[in-house]
């Protein structure tokens, strides 16, 4: 009971619940869960042994002080202490690396007769998330936000289209890598609804620190009507203002790299926009998703995002007005 107000105490002190917040401390699914079991197992021992230690060291330090008379140690008294000791040590390691073979054991044993495929490729810096359906062939394109049914066991198709990746949401999994050339898999469940922050962990450029990635668990009726909604083309404006935007889309640099489903925007180098609007985050969460940094965005993304590959944008004020009001329209 109190090792259990410890745990909470220090997970109190030490992470947070928030949404979109990474935390390793803070598990969702059962595979984060026993990672975190891990680690505080680790924490708790080690943290027991270093005091130990430390104790001991003092203990000898205020012995030695004291000069005491009878304070020589025999040969056979120290050849015990020191087998002792290496014999604690040795057994001590030995059981860890064997939990921790249990725990990447548990790790693999994810029940996957009922699996949800997505792929996820990562690129120079954002995350191309594509939802296919072998049965009905549905198949769209996000970026950046990944969409996932709670409590169904998950198949992520792991690519990279240039550089090593690693895919890494701590609520959810440890990480994995992302190799060019070289697919591969990954099962993760999330238990509980909510918005969890991925980052990439291995570094891939200059902006690896901002490919960042947002999971969002959802109930399964709300992930239905989200991927529902996803699959339908983006909605024709028919406001003046909505079908100046559309056009400047198709007509400046835009189109070359993005697109747009249901317009003649059809780049493929670039994040799929069709549903732009509906994502929480722009630019693989260098900013909140708001009317003002999708126009400094569009302008000149490399405020925000030095090197990215996208170029700025120079257009008039009334090209940008309807442009941003067309791009915020696309839910
Ligand atoms: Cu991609 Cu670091």
């Amino acid at each position: 009971m109190k090792l259990r107000r410890a745990c909470l105490l220090l997970t109190l002190l030490f992470t947070s619940g928030c949404d979109g917040v990474q935390n390793a401390l803070n598990p969702a699914g059962p595979q984060a869960g026993r990672i975190a079991g891990l680690s505080w197992f680790m924490l708790i021992t080690m943290s027991a042994i270093y005091i130990i230690v430390v104790g001991a060291l003092l203990f000898a330090l205020y012995r030695s002080r004291r000069r005491e008379p009878n304070l020589e140690v025999h040969d056979h008294q120290l050849a015990r202490v020191v087998v002792v000791a290496v014999g604690a040590t040795a057994t001590f390691l030995v059981a860890l690396f064997v939990l921790d073979l249990m725990t990447n054991r548990a790790l693999n044993a994810l029940e996957r007769d009922d699996v949800f495929t997505i792929e996820l490729t990562g690129r120079q810096w954002w995350w191309d998330i594509a939802y296919g359906d072998t049965t009905s062939g549905v198949y769209f394109r996000t970026a950046n936000e990944l969409h996932i049914p709670v409590g169904r066991t998950i198949r992520l198709r792991l690519a990279s289209s240039d550089v090593i990746h690693s895919f890494w949401v701590p609520n959810l999994h440890g990480k994995r890598d992302l190799f060019p050339d070289h697919p591969s898999e990954i099962f993760l469940r999330a238990d509980t609804a909510g918005v969890y922050r991925g980052q990439c962990a291995e570094f891939c450029g200059q902006q690896h620190a901002n490919m960042a990635l947002l999971v969002v668990a959802q109930e399964q009726a709300e992930f239905r009507s989200w991927f529902a909604q996803q699959q339908q083309p983006a909605a024709v404006p028919t406001d003046s203002l909505l079908l100046a935007g559309q056009r400047v889309f198709e007509q400046a640099s835009c189109a070359l790299c993005h697109t747009i489903r249901g317009t003649t925007a059809r780049g493929t180098v670039a994040p799929d926009l069709t549903h732009f609007a509906s994502r929480r985050e722009l630019g693989a969460g260098v900013a909140r998703n708001t009317k003002g940094h999708l126009g400094g965005w569009v302008l000149n993304p490399h405020a925000l995002k030095p090197h990215v590959y996208m170029p700025a944008t120079p257009l008039g004020p009334e090209q940008l007005e309807a442009l941003l009001a067309y791009l915020e329209s696309l839910r």
